[in-house]
């Protein structure tokens, strides 16, 4: 007897130490033994998470950061750049503050850190998610080589309406692709987070930021559970379980309670039915804006956000100011202070700040790692590969030569206002950039042609007519500079080099800040000065290449009929002017392919190609009478999801399903074989979509469930199958369960989401 419990004795001994040392435990007793030390004041100093005034992203805000360091008020810092600057900041923290905490520094790195990549919406083009997780990798190697270890992104926001200027900062309007992007992107910024070049990735805006109402920016959003869960949530959730290590409150209100105070939202969805482990952050100033939405005074909306979930109030310091009072009248427990506290130290915890505060930052690093030649080359690449080309239409009588790719040979007219201008190339959200190391259209043109084709170049004209609308989409350092000659002056300039040249290549579109933040529009058209600079160049009768420019969806149906080609380069990035040269030429094949529609006119978005059938369909090309249908456009839009050209031709043979009739732990393999018919290398797409026919509540006609990047030489052909089982028909029903439903589906194999071979299943329980 003695015996056995001296053996239980010692094993229960055993189990003790190897609980406490895992890591997890040891973390827990290191973080317990310092929140004992903590005040409340010091508590709640960790929630707070001030801008730094050395990167602009919001209201502008003025406080002594250095005081409040010391006395232990600051959690963290976002938006500050250079190691120098970082490790002062952290030398405050760490030496003269009373506890020691070191400081999370956080950033908006975006689109990649100095080695700026497309803007997300031109990064989901690529449907490439190893190319895209690199961006992230990258991002995350340069931002923490200079001292940051936490970036506000992935930004997963579902957008279907190109009136939002946000759209150019998402992947679209898809949750299939948009949860693949952001399980791409969670990974790329984190690893597994062991390694000081590894950083804590921020999912955002959660949640439904992108349906803001008519496409305004902060707008309300008002939608059914149903569509939240079916559409919207699954990125977010998408991230979470790849393992995001913090969410971002959004500015908007979800069914009338603003995200930042909405427990339901944070708590019980995020917390308990996702299993989030990580801290949530407000946006900006998102604590004292609830005041503006009318849910109460500061005191009031800073304990509803911390009661509802939040951990970390950006900027606004409402938390910090008002929680001791809330606490004292019994509106917030010291649990609830203590369970934020303890997340944000865990954060810490897990990047090695408390091993070693300056485990992010070197200025070695950052000599060798930042903007370096080896990420300028992949940047330029990816960037290629975003491109989509919209159109490229036979030319001449005989009607074979296309316009693209370009002869490197004789004359070229380069003109318009983003011809020749580094600044925008980056796109929005690029904080950290150097804007003056982008390349430019007509840099990058010069480089890739050399002396073997003669470049002439004009602007032709300024971004648009009106100048207030000019500044306002010339932000941050990006003005286009306005000329003050007069429109026909600078058309005339234009038609004259034109008139000297083989092609014309026109530079249009947007100013990098025509999208973004708070730049929504309302008319998605390019601005009508350089529409009048096309419509002259157009009278010339030479072949023209639009190159276009955007972070949005524009209406182009004038450009679509009048303009044979057109390549869309979105913001492209540091290298944008060396990959846009490199597809124009051909030396690479633009493979890039829409994840988000492009509508005919602004009247129809919100238009993504995931809709409801409706009672009432349209089963005609355009108009009839009694129809879910418009007297004036057709219900299609100019260019669908998914698509995209090549240089070269894919031809899609039949639709091939393993079976006809399944059970449910049957595997459908669905293929297609694809060949090149063209007489070039090129990179296709083939997408899958499913149509679950008969539902118990309605279905959308048609959702992405699975896409497959191939390669093919000229001839070559390749089956492409995909294997399809009951996880790809679930969708969240009426209870919000996630199941799937017996009955028939419809099976579409494509280019793109209008062009598909379809067949059709049984699938039953
Ligand atoms: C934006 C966020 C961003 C934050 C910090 C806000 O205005 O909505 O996306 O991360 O500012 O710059």
């Amino acid at each position: 007897m003695k015996l056995f419990f001296s053996l239980l004795g010692s094993l229960f001994f055993s189990l003790l130490v190897t609980a406490q040392t895992t890591p997890d435990a040891t973390m827990k007793l290191f973080i317990d033994g310092l929140m004992r030390k903590m005040t409340l004041e010091e508590k709640l100093g960790q929630l707070n998470l001030p801008g730094s005034g050395d990167i602009v992203t919001g209201q502008a805000q003025s406080s002594d950061i250095a005081a409040k360091i010391r006395a232990g008020k600051v959690g963290g810092l976002f938006n500050i750049k250079s190691v120098a600057k970082i490790h002062d900041v952290q030398r405050i923290a760490v030496e003269q503050s009373r506890l020691k905490i070191p400081l999370l520094f956080g950033m908006d790195v975006i689109h990649g850190y100095e080695t700026v990549f497309p803007i997300p919406l031109g990064l989901s083009c690529t449907w490439n998610m190893p190319l895209i997780e690199r961006t992230a990798r990258i991002a995350a190697i340069e931002a923490s080589a200079d001292g940051i270890n936490w970036t506000f992104s992935p930004m997963v926001d579902i957008a279907r309406d190109a009136r939002w200027g946000r759209i150019a900062e998402g992947s679209g309007e898809d949750p299939f692709l948009g949860s693949m992007v952001a399980k791409a992107m969670v990974r790329g910024y984190q690893g597994d987070l062991t390694s000081a070049n590894q950083i804590l990735s921020c999912v955002k805006h959660y949640a439904l930021y992108g349906a803001a109402e008519s496409g305004r920016d902060y707008h309300t959003v008002d939608m059914s559970r149903q569509r939240m869960y079916n559409d919207y949530f699954p990125p977010y959730k998408a991230a979470v379980d790849a393992g995001a290590a913090s969410v971002m409150a959004s500015f908007n209100e979800v069914e009338g309670i603003p995200a930042t105070g909405n427990r339901w939202l944070l708590t019980n969805v995020l917390r308990k039915q996702w299993g989030f482990k990580g801290f949530i952050v407000t946006d900006y100033t998102g604590i004292n804006e609830m005041i503006d939405h009318g849910v109460g005074n500061l005191q009031h909306v800073s304990a509803m956000a911390l009661r509802a979930g939040i951990d970390m109030d950006m900027v606004g310091e409402g938390l910090l100011t008002t929680i001791p009072q809330s606490l004292k009248e019994g509106k917030i427990t010291q649990a609830e202070i203590d369970a934020a506290c303890r997340r944000i130290l865990e954060a810490k915890y897990k990047l090695g700040l408390f091993n070693n505060p300056y485990r992010y930052g070197s200025a070695d690093r950052v000599q060798k790692e930042v903007f370096s030649s080896a990420h300028r080359s992949e940047a330029r690449a990816i960037a290629a590969e975003s491109f989509v080309l919209l159109r490229n239409a036979p030319m001449g009588i005989e009607k074979k030569q296309t316009v693209l790719p370009l002869q490197q040979k004789g004359t070229i007219a380069l003109v318009g206002p983003l011809a020749n201008n580094k600044k925008n190339m980056p796109g929005t959200w690029s904080v950290a950039a150097n804007l003056d190391n982008a390349v430019s259209l007509y840099a990058g043109l010069k480089e890739v042609v050399g002396n073997k084709a003669n470049i002439l170049i004009a602007r032709g004209a300024n971004l648009d007519y009106d100048s207030l609308f000019e500044e306002r989409a010339g932000m941050f350092g990006r003005s286009l500079h306005r000329d003050s000659r007069p429109a026909e002056v600078m058309i005339a300039e234009a038609l004259e080099i034109a008139k000297q040249a083989d092609v014309i290549v026109a530079a249009l579109g947007e100013s990098a800040e025509m999208s973004g933040e708070s730049s929504s529009r309302a008319d998605i058209g390019i601005p009508k000065a350089q529409q009048d600079l096309l419509k002259a160049l157009v009278t010339t009768g030479k072949p023209i290449v639009l190159v276009l420019f955007t972070g949005r969806p524009l209406t182009l149906t004038w450009e679509h009929a009048n303009i044979p080609a057109i390549l869309n380069v979105w913001f492209a990035g540091s290298e944008a002017g060396y990959a846009i040269a490199d597809v124009l030429f051909g030396e690479v094949n633009p493979s890039g392919k829409l994840t988000t529609s492009f509508p005919q006119h602004v009247g129809q978005v919100p238009l993504f190609y995931g809709q409801k059938n409706t009672g009432r369909p349209l089963n005609s090309p355009w108009f009839s009478k009694f129809r879910s249908n418009y007297l004036d456009v057709s219900n299609n839009p100019l260019y669908p999801f998914g698509y995209g050209l090549s240089y070269t031709t894919f031809n899609y043979g039949e639709l091939q399903l393993s079976k006809k009739s399944l059970q449910s732990a049957d595997t459908l393999f669905a293929s297609v074989t694809v060949t090149n018919t063209g007489d070039r290398y090129g990179k296709e797409t083939v997408q899958l979509y499913i149509r679950d026919l008969v539902g118990s509540v309605t279905r959308p006609v048609k959702e992405l469930k699975g896409f497959e990047k191939i390669a093919l030489r000229a001839g070559e052909s390749k089956v492409v199958t995909f294997p399809i089982t009951i996880e790809d028909l679930k969708f969240y029903n009426y209870e919000l369960k996630h199941t799937w439903e017996s009955g028939e589906f419809e099976i579409m194999i494509g280019a793109n989401s209008a062009d598909l071979k379809k067949g059709v299943v049984n699938w039953n329980k």
